[in-house]
Parts: structure tokens; C-alpha cells; sequence
């Protein structure tokens, strides 16, 4: 049995493409610990994509919808939370993931961030917004918040998930 080695929950933020999911996954096998993907559940409540949440109703109703899920999540433990990208845009609930977690920021370059997100058709704020100038803005105007929600920041361009994932434990 693994062994448990964070005594608080692990909120995972950074922007769209900084390899939130891929690092939640490695960290839960790894530690035995459990995952919820907001995005998903929320699609998964919602029995709707995030493209067609957005398309439906509006940004607005499904920023409301991850405020009243990261609400919930403060139940949890051993639990690695997942957060779309924009989360930690907003001050409650930046102040809601506080609660009952280590906050850690993933970072990476436009240049990184358009290699992951190319190929994905799944992010609504990208559909038709696919090239460096529109990510490097986007990333510009949301760096502050992500960096005052954050306990820990983590660079990833240029190396490996388990080097990542290292330097998390060694920075907990
Ligand atoms: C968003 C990021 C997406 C998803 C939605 C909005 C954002 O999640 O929640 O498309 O505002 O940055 P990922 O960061 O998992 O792609």
C-alpha cells in the first residue's frame, strides 16, 4: 500500500496545455491518491461538452458551475483536484481551494502550450484562437492571479513528467 505523503489535497491550476491532467494522473498512481478532473464531471453532470456547455449557456454558467463543484471538493481527501484553466481566475475560489489544499501552479511557454493544445478541439477559448500571439496574451493577462493563488510553481517546459513530479514532492 502506498504510502501517504501529503496531508492536504494537491490543486492543480495553470493554463490550458501547462499538463495539469497528465501530471494529476502520474502523481495518483504514484501516491494512491484519487483524481477528479473538474472539466470532466462537469461535462459529465452536465451530459454536455465544455464546447457545447459554452455554446449553450454562455462562459458565465459554466464559471458558476466550477465555483459550486470546487465548493464540494473541500470534502475531499487524498485527493488531487484537477482545475480547468480558468479557476483560478476567480478570487472565491481561489480562497475555496485554500481550504483543503496545496495550491501548484503549472507553467510553460506559448510556445510549449500551442504543441499541447494543437490538436485539441476540446478548449473553447482556443477554437479559432490557435497561435502564439492569442495564447501569449491570454497568458499574460491571467499570470498574476495564477501566481498570487499559488503555493508552488512549477515550470515544465523542457522536462520530464518524473522530474516534474520531483520537484513537487521536494517543494511540499
Ligand atoms: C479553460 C480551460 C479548460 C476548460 C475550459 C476553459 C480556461 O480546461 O475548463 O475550456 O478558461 O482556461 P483545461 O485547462 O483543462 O484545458
Amino acid at each position: 500500500q502506498a504510502r501517504k505523503l501529503f496531508s492536504h489535497n494537491i490543486v492543480l491550476i495553470g493554463f490550458m496545455g501547462a499538463g495539469k491532467s497528465t501530471i494529476s494522473e502520474f502523481l495518483s498512481t504514484m501516491f494512491a491518491m484519487k483524481i477528479v478532473e473538474m472539466d470532466q464531471v462537469i461535462a459529465e453532470r452536465e451530459e454536455m461538452s465544455i464546447p457545447d456547455i459554452f455554446a449553450t449557456y454562455g462562459e458565465e454558467y459554466f464559471r458558476n458551475l466550477e465555483t459550486k463543484l470546487l465548493i464540494e471538493l473541500q470534502e475531499e481527501k487524498n485527493t488531487i483536484i484537477s482545475c480547468g484553466g480558468g479557476v483560478a481566475m476567480r478570487k472565491e475560489n481561489v480562497v475555496e481551494m485554500k481550504k483543503n489544499g496545496k495550491v501548484v501552479l503549472l507553467t510553460a511557454q506559448p510556445e510549449t502550450i500551442l504543441e499541447r493544445v494543437k490538436d485539441s478541439d476540446e478548449r473553447p477559448l482556443l477554437n479559432g484562437n490557435k497561435n502564439i500571439e492569442f495564447i501569449r496574451e491570454l497568458i499574460g493577462k491571467r499570470r498574476e492571479k495564477y501566481e498570487e493563488a499559488a503555493d508552488v510553481i512549477l515550470h515544465t517546459d523542457n522536462k520530464t513528467i518524473m522530474a516534474i513530479c520531483e520537484e513537487l514532492i521536494e517543494k511540499l
